[in-house]
């Protein structure tokens, strides 16, 4: 028999802030029964009362860093407890650090593909069952940035080079299963990512900027019509088309000196 208590849910990874939090709220307003996972416990539940209060179904918040090696066990643990399967994966945790990668802390840049990569792929792969079961889909958050060569980005760069690579392989291997897997490529978005990396000082700050709810409507309307991939907003999806046509020997200096840290901001 069928457990009437049993919650079938759209996980959002990263849902204290930014992009997953206006994420969260859309799916949230379209009916979606959510789990919202970050570190910040205060803010996913203050997160979690905003959305119970508008009506929808509470969230069940889990506070966990996913860079941990354990992350993905303890995840899955935690749904289970709570008697809940993924149905709907959005992997939207991630982070970057702005600098030359020999200058850079080498622990934060593999702690960064630790978050970037290697849990998107533990949960991807770990959930794909359940997915599959729901006949769901899975939102992988990657950039712009995956492609374009990243000097004074490298490792973050080539984190959301492997996402997209991923996210369209996955997207061809499970067509039959009617599971859809969306890669979302923002640009530059208004969130607390730039702070995060050290991006305040660099010139590719002026660089046109999207909003984190224009983002999340975007991928959210992608991820739900199967799409495999989403470039958001005009002056990105200009960049991704004409890349192609760029030398890489034009363009690596410039993206380094567009990323370059400014000592006068
Ligand atoms: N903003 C941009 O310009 C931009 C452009 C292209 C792509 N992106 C991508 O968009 C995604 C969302 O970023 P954002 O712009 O919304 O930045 P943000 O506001 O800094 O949000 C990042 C989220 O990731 C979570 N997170 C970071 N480290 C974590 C960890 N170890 N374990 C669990 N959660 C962790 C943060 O929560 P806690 O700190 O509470 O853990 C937060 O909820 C990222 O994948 C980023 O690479 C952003």
């Amino acid at each position: 028999m069928t457990d009437p208590h049993f919650r079938r849910l759209t996980l959002i990874t990263g849902a204290s802030s930014g992009i997953g939090t206006e994420l969260a709220r859309i799916c949230a307003a379209k009916g979606h029964d959510l789990a919202l996972v970050a570190r910040s416990s205060d803010a996913l539940h203050a997160l979690s009362d905003e959305i119970a209060a508008a009506g929808a179904p509470r969230p069940l918040v889990i506070v966990l860093d996913l860079a941990g090696r354990d992350a993905g066990e303890e995840l899955e643990t935690a749904l289970a407890q709570a008697r809940a399967s993924v149905s709907i994966l959005i992997n939207n945790a991630g982070f970057g650090l702005a600098g030359p990668a020999r200058a850079l802390n080498a622990r934060e840049q593999v702690e960064m593909i630790d978050l970037n990569v290697r849990s998107l792929s533990d949960l991807t792969l770990r959930f794909l069952p359940q997915i599959i079961a729901a006949r769901g889909r899975i939102m992988n958050v990657a950039s712009v940035a995956a492609f374009l060569p990243g000097p004074g980005m490298a490792t973050y760069y080539a984190t959301k080079s492997f996402v997209v690579s991923f996210s369209e392989s996955l997207w061809q291997e499970l067509r039959a299963t009617g599971v859809t897997v969306t890669a979302l490529c923002p640009g530059l978005t208004t969130t607390g990512f730039q702070a995060r990396a050290g991006l305040d000082t660099a010139l590719l700050k002026n660089m046109p900027t999207q909003s984190a709810r224009d983002v999340a409507m975007s991928g959210y309307e992608a991820m739900m019509a199967g799409r495999r991939r989403i470039v958001t907003g005009a002056f990105n999806k200009l960049t991704v088309a004409l890349m192609p046509f760029m030398p890489r020997a034009l363009l690596l200096p410039l993206l380094g000196y567009l990323q370059a840290k400014r000592r006068d901001g």
